[in-house]
């Protein structure tokens, strides 16, 4: 007797999240699927499909707004993140958090190390978590090593604002929020975020009383 073996169980969670036009719904804080360390990818998803699948990470992250989504964020537990960060800011915001234009970017299995032993500290946001924003300080540069989306091997380095995207979506792939990074005391609640919109945290951190990473020697 033979049987049609089953269809494979994210294949077939994507292609019903892709059945409806329009960005993903995305999953908040609370739901395990952003808890679980996210499967590598190993071609769960066939060519096609990743493509539309990337390409609806994509239209998600542009409608929310923001600078980067990962799968676990519509609920799909596969390590795929999509980046993306036009940087309109000012020339203040621009110069202290090194908030640079990230070009669109597809990220299949990365892993991010430390380049050196700095660290930047900034306030950051997270659309699974909506509301809130706290400091996290993290590696001023990494090394990514990821596939792109064709598949291609990419080694590269990241400072700045970017580093710290980087970081914040592979940390997603892992099971791991900024929230788990944040410094506690900095957790600033919607209503206050207009107090604290400053180019550096550091008026924030003398009012609420946390501390803040050693300046980095003038390079
Ligand atoms: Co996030």
């Amino acid at each position: 007797m033979s049987r049609t073996p089953p269809a494979p169980p994210l294949a077939e969670q994507v292609a019903e999240l892709l059945a409806r036009p329009g960005p993903l719904p995305l999953v908040t804080a609370g739901d395990p699927v952003l808890r679980r360390p996210a499967e590598p990818f190993e071609g769960q998803l066939d060519d096609a499909l990743l493509g539309r699948f990337v390409a609806a990470l994509r239209e998600t992250m542009h409608a929310a707004p923001g600078v980067g989504v990962a799968a676990p964020q519509v609920g799909v537990g596969l390590r795929i993140a999509v980046l993306e960060d036009p940087a309109e800011v000012d020339a203040e915001v621009r110069e202290a958090r090194g908030r640079v234009p990230l070009p669109f970017r597809v990220l299949v299995n990365p892993v991010y190390e430390a380049v050196d032993g700095e660290r930047a500290a900034f306030f950051e946001g997270c659309l699974s978590v909506p509301g809130y924003q706290a400091v996290v300080a993290r590696h001023a540069r990494v090394r990514l090593r990821a596939l792109d989306g064709r598949g291609r091997a990419v080694v590269e380095e990241y400072a700045g604002w970017p580093a710290r995207i980087v970081q914040h979506e592979t940390d997603h792939l892992g099971g791991t929020l900024y929230l788990d990074r944040a410094e506690p005391r900095s957790l600033v609640s919607a209503p206050q975020a207009p107090r604290w919109t400053q180019p550096t945290p550091h008026a924030a951190a003398r009012a609420l009383g946390f501390d803040l990473p050693p300046e980095p020697e003038p390079r």
